[in-house]
């Protein structure tokens, strides 16, 4: 078996080398190899001090996040860090790369920290639903106050090594990467100098100001509670409540109890899932079969809302940007929409006027498609309209070198017809991203059928450089998200029409952890944008689906949200927060009249289960149909573009925590009273009966075959 922890003694000093790829994960076998080497290292008597560190890229990443939900082993790693900061001999942590979660609390459970310039130190448990666990919440605090402590176990965020030496949480900063070197040394010049034992959890100046301590759990207790529907921070707080109230065995005690209550939420569940799921979706099957083409030149053509921040998202890469508009109007217009991105984050000293100009020194405008004869790669991200698409993609036959890959930024339209309109099909993908395109992190990658695999794998490649979160769609109308939101969104429309408002909608929207409601989004887009495809798809709709007029009401009012100050909502002049408006109501109940609807009232669990049953059949359906790979695809494609609550997993993950028979049973339910749009998925009639869930499928490459 392999050795997880190395343990030799070098001149007096016992070295502890973790060595579990990729990342040191306290897996079972780490804490066994650590607790062991300790003990060794205590009973050694030529043992003077013991150095631990980690192999290869990390010290520590934390604890094994897989091993999570499973039997626990022993020995857990509270007792390692006790077992560490128990020892009679000085301890050393000395870290490289990241340090995090159960990383930190070993090394905080040692009795000096060193750690090269370039390591990232964190506890990032509040990211997995989860509360630092072996001691962190209780050490923490000793070693650098309340406040500096809440600020990590809060924000979860990675700090550098200099910030980590100011705020008292390590002793020194290395001055090579050569972390074994770097660390003995500090042993050495550490028992050079008599340096004591020097026990974490007997630190008491960090804590001494009582009421400083005080008032910033209470700030912090204040700024958690906002944090809606999330469970851990708050058990965060009471931790280091316990920090400053009780003796650290006895604080140990409730943070051991309130670990174990996050552990035991869904929002832990959901929040592993959606962790591995962002690092599932990077391995599709051309990442593995293909190289990427190398890119730096990208073209982009039209400059509106979406070119624009495309650009900008280029440009933030570090990548050469040449934007193509219809005419120099237009361009102009374009390039100052890309200006204004960086003008904004010089008013906010988030970017200086040198920064911004080197950035805009790699952007270049024409209205001359010749201009792309050197472009590795162009997306295009023009009107909705495929005579206009294929149009430019006529153009970008023509004037780009061969090997080019070719993008269309559609959000609808059937890429496969857009690739065979031209001479070469097999460079042609769909890069769909999300607005604002500079801040959302989400690309669908849209593989239509005769696209060369390496052009799939450049597509990958891009979105790693862009720090995208990329999930690989088929072609069908709306691909994975946009369909699915189509869907859930016509069961909310169903739902108004019905009964319910379109307030009361939004809200139950909103408690069930979306930032926002679908009418509100609405208002924020723009209610003519869907208006204008509705009108466009009016002569393709099936006549036997059920239609509700309402919305479009509103559009012939010139009623599109924020930008017309009324829509969903009244918008007071200026103002972005919208109040409920009776003479829409008006319309709704006229329209309900119209259609010969007896309005009923709905609970807003009534509500919540319609709107999920819709948004989980149609996932189910993109699954069955090959158009996501696997459920998680779907998961992050709703988490990162369409603001479904991370902590929740996704909607499948969801699906299978509600139980998949419940979901069924609702959905054949719903279609006794409309069985066109609440037809089951056939893929759901078959894990239910299998008695399987989704996450079965999560591991399969087809899943619905
Ligand atoms: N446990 C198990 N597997 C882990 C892991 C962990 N803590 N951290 C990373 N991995 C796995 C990833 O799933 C991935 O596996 P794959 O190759 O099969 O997809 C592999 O390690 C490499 O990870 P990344 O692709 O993320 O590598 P990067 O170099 O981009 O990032 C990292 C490295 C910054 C360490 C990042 O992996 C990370 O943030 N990891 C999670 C850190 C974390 O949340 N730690 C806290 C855990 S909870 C805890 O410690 C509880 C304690 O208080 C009791
Ligand atoms: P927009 O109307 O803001 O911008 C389109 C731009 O294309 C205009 O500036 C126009 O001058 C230019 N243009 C039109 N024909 C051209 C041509 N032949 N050559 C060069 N430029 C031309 O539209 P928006 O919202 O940016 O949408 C663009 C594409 O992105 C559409 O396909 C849309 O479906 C898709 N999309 C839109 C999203 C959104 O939220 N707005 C989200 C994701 C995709």
């Amino acid at each position: 078996m392999r050795t997880a922890v190395h343990y030799q003694v070098q001149d007096h000093v016992a070295l502890l080398a973790i060595d579990n790829p990729p990342v040191n994960a306290l897996s079972a076998a780490v804490r066994q190899g650590l607790l062991a080497a300790v003990r060794a290292a205590q009973a050694d008597d030529t043992v003077h001090a013991v150095l631990i560190t980690g192999l290869g890229k990390a010290f520590i990443a934390g604890a094994d996040i897989r091993e999570f939900g499973l039997p626990p082993q022993a020995p857990s790693l509270p007792d390692v860090c006790d077992a560490i900061e128990a020892c009679r001999k000085p301890v050393v942590a000395a870290i490289h790369g990241p340090a995090h979660g159960g990383g930190l609390e070993v090394a905080m459970s040692a009795h000096y920290r060193v750690a090269t310039s370039s390591a990232k130190l964190g506890l990032p448990e509040v990211q997995l639903g989860l509360l630092p666990g072996a001691g962190g919440t209780q050490r923490a605090p000793r070693l650098i106050g309340a406040q500096a402590a809440l600020d990590l176990m809060l924000s979860g965020r990675q700090i550098g090594a200099p910030e980590a030496l100011r705020m008292g949480l390590i002793d020194h900063i290395a001055t090579s990467d050569d972390i074994q070197l770097e660390g003995l040394a500090y042993v050495r010049h550490l028992l050079s100098e008599g340096a004591p034992v020097r026990r974490t959890c007997e630190q008491t100046q960090a804590m001494a100001d009582r009421a400083v301590q005080q008032a910033a759990i209470n700030a912090a207790r204040a700024d958690a509670a906002k944090r809606r529907g999330l469970f851990s921070p708050l058990k965060i707080v009471d931790c280091v409540q316990a920090a400053l109230d009780l003796p650290f065995a006895e604080g140990l005690r409730t943070e051991r109890a309130l670990f174990q209550q996050c552990l035991e939420s869904p929002q832990r569940a959901g929040l592993i899932h959606a962790f591995f799921a962002e690092r599932e979706v990077l391995k599709a099957p051309e990442t593995r079969s293909a190289k990427p083409r190398a890119i730096q030149q990208v073209g982009v053509i039209g400059g509106g809302t979406m070119g624009a921040g495309i650009a900008v998202a280029m440009l933030d890469a570090g990548l050469q940007v040449i934007l193509i508009e219809r005419d120099e109007a237009a361009l102009a217009q374009g390039r100052t929409r890309v200006e204004k991105v960086y003008d904004g984050q010089v008013a906010k000293s988030r970017l200086t006027p040198q920064g911004k100009a080197g950035i805009l020194a790699r952007l270049s405008t024409s209205t001359d498609y010749a201009a792309l004869a050197q472009a590795d790669l162009v997306i295009e991200a023009v009107f909705e309209d495929m005579a206009v698409k294929h149009a430019v993609f006529a153009q970008l036959d023509r004037y780009c070198k061969p090997g080019a890959v070719l993008a269309t930024n559609t959000s609808y339209l059937d890429v496969n017809a857009i690739a065979s309109s031209i001479s070469r099909p097999q460079e042609v993908i769909g890069l769909h991203f999300f607005s604002p395109a500079h801040i959302m992190k989400l690309l669908e990658i849209v593989v239509p059928a005769k696209v060369s695999p390496d052009v799939v794998a450049t597509a990958f490649e891009l979105a790693r450089r862009l720090k995208k979160v990329p999930v690989r769609a088929g072609v069908c109308d709306g691909f994975i998200g946009n369909r699915i939101l189509a869907t859930y969104r016509t069961a909310a429309d169903h739902l108004l029409e019905d009964g319910a408002s379109p307030y009361e909608i939004d809200q139950m929207v909103r408690a069930f952890g979306f930032p926002i409601g679908p009418y509100e989004m609405s208002d924020l887009a723009g209610g003519d944008i869907g208006w204008a495809t509705r009108k466009r798809r009016a002569a393709t709709r099936d006549p036997r689906a059920r239609y509700v007029h309402i919305a479009d009401r509103l559009c012939e009012q010139g009623w599109f949200g924020q930008k017309s100050g009324r829509g969903w909502y009244r918008y007071a002049e200026g103002s972005r927060t919208g109040t409920p408006d009776p003479e829409v109501m008006a319309i709704v109940e006229a329209e309900r009249t119209k259609a010969g609807v007896q309005p009923r009232s709905f609970t807003t669990e009534d509500l919540q289960r319609r709107y999920l049953a819709a948004m989980i059949n149609e996932g189910a359906k993109v699954i069955e149909e090959g158009i996501a790979l696997r459920p998680l695809d779907v998961d992050v494609t709703l988490v990162h573009g369409y603001g479904f609550p991370r902590h929740r997993g996704g909607p499948m993950k969801y699906a299978d925590q509600v139980g998949l028979a419940q979901i069924l049973a609702d959905i054949r339910t719903f279609a006794q009273t409309d069985p066109l749009f609440w037809k089951p998925s056939a893929l759901l009639i078959t894990l239910v009966e299998a008695g399987r869930d989704f996450d079965s499928l999560n591991q399969l490459e087809t899943p619905h075959a």
